[in-house]
């Protein structure tokens, strides 16, 4: 469904279950998490994911590689509530394997193109635990900027955010007068 140069990012299946309790059992992975996870809890997960892609047209989806099929992890969106608002939120995790090689970015810079320009979406948020620094690096590549501290899941959180862009400012100055459309406007026009 969602691709990108190195990625394919699809639903979830039951037969899934395996990949994704090793990574919820791991300590390291799971170390800014409350607790790892087990099997049944990961059999509930899915299940939810599911449903939330019944529910909402979105979800966590599995990140695999397009070359192999490989499981790296997943990626995708989230209901949450912060503070008393409903947000979503963008999360991921990959494998510890596959640390360092830039797959969580690629595949959470889809999903935020998907989330803004296919689902129209307004905002994203990221929860992410103060010395999670790989995550937070992530989140700036994203786009994301450190917006507020909060504490959910029983642990204090950083909310990083980032808002869709206003399609409707034109990027750059020009010399056209005011009253004409912007750019954007102007491309589907010529387009159709
Ligand atoms: C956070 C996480 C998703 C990053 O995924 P990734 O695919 O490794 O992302 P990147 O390759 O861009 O690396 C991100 C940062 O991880 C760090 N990193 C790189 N290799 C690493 C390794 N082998 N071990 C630990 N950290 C490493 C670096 O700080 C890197 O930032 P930099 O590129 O600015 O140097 C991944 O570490 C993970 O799944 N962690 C466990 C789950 C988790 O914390 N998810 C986020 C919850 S908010």
């Amino acid at each position: 469904m969602i691709s990108t140069s190195r990625l394919r990012l699809r639903a979830y299946l039951p037969a899934d279950v395996d990949e994704r309790a090793a990574m919820f059992a791991d300590r390291q992975t799971m170390r800014y998490y409350p607790r790892t996870k087990s099997r049944d809890e990961t059999v509930a997960w899915i299940d939810r994911n599911l449903l939330s892609y019944e529910r909402n047209g979105f979800g966590l989806w599995v990140v695999e590689l397009k070359s192999t099929g490989e499981f790296l992890g997943e990626c995708g969106l989230v209901v949450q509530k912060v503070d008393g608002a409903r947000e979503i939120e963008l999360g991921y995790s990959i494998k510890r394997a596959r640390w360092g090689q830039g797959f969580a970015p690629e595949a959470a810079i889809a999903c935020r193109d998907h989330a803004f320009e296919v689902l129209g979406l307004r905002r994203l948020i990221s929860i992410i635990h103060p010395d999670n620094v790989p995550s937070q690096a992530v989140a700036r590549k994203v786009g994301m900027r450190h917006e507020k501290d909060t504490q959910l899941f029983g642990l204090p959180q950083r909310i990083y955010s980032l808002d869709a862009p206003d399609m409707r400012r034109p990027c750059r100055p020009t010399s056209r007068s005011a009253g004409d459309a912007p750019d954007s406007v102007r491309a589907t026009r010529r387009s159709t």
